[in-house]
């Protein structure tokens, strides 16, 4: 089965899809409305998590359509009306051929190794004329722009980079956002659209809610790779700072069509 990074940390992984969900949905849903998802279409959602998509999508195929909602892990996925749930592997798992109208994913094949070969799979699961939409971050680029003082400034680079080392050490990908375009048509998609959107978050925002949701279920793998108890109190105390202001990664959400 295809590892994923932050599968053992369950107890806070709620916590985590409700940050995305909160954060993330509105620009997802503004662009997955771009492809004219409307009744009788057939989608597929990978790595749906808390499925906060794959329902909005389902609201949009019925009457006639269907969403099927996979993930490796269900728990947080229920089924019902226009809404079908798969337990399934991006990674190794079949496909059907020539199947769905859409197909979406977000924040997940940057964790699939193979993200490569998956991409010349989903092309085949699509129709002629299908649309894919990957929404991914480029975490490359997240500077803070008001902190306290420099130390502060220099801790929450050391987080970045830390996040980033631990991310790149499970195989994960942390430029694959903006490498997404180019693998697409190199898979043989057409139409390509990438778009780059950052967004200013400041305490209480939802994405930096997610922020500290990962201080926590990366608590014990930050603290082997060099940062300090102290540092982690620090920085949750940091971005808790109603004075702190900080750029989001780059989100990119590409869509590109089957020809
Ligand atoms: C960061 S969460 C994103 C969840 C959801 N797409 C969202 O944006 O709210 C990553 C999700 O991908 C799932 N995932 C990771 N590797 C996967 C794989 N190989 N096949 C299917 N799902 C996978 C995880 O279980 C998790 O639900």
């Amino acid at each position: 089965m295809t590892a994923y990074a932050m599968a053992e940390a369950t107890d806070l992984a709620g916590t985590q899809l409700r940050a995305l969900r909160e954060a993330y949905d509105p620009y997802t849903t503004e662009r997955l409305a771009d492809t004219g998802v409307g009744p009788g279409w057939r989608c597929l959602e990978i790595g749906a998590g808390d499925g906060s998509i794959a329902r909005w999508l389902a609201d949009r195929v019925l009457p006639g359509g269907e969403v099927l909602a996979t993930d490796l892990d269900t728990r947080r996925l229920a089924s019902g009306a226009g809404l079908r749930v798969l337990r399934h592997d991006i990674g190794q798992d079949p496909l059907p051929t020539g199947e769905f109208d859409l197909v979406h994913a977000r924040l997940v094949l940057q964790h699939v190794p193979n993200r490569r070969e998956v991409l010349a799979r989903l092309r085949t699961a699509l129709r002629p004329g299908g649309w894919i939409q990957i929404d991914e971050f480029d975490t490359s680029y997240a500077p803070a722009l008001l902190t306290p003082d420099a130390a502060a400034a220099r801790l929450y680079e050391a987080y970045l980079a830390a996040k980033e080392q631990l991310f790149g050490a499970a195989g994960g990908r942390v430029t694959w956002g903006r490498e997404c375009a180019a693998e697409l048509r190199d898979a043989g998609f057409e139409q390509l659209d990438p778009q780059p959107r950052i967004f200013l978050w400041r305490a209480g925002h939802p994405g930096l809610e997610l922020q500290l949701c990962l201080l926590e279920m990366l608590r014990d793998r930050l603290l082997a790779n060099g940062l300090t108890e102290r540092q982690l109190g620090g920085l949750a105390h940091l971005m808790s700072d109603p004075q702190f202001a900080a750029c989001s990664p780059v989100v990119y959400s590409v869509q590109a069509r089957r020809a």
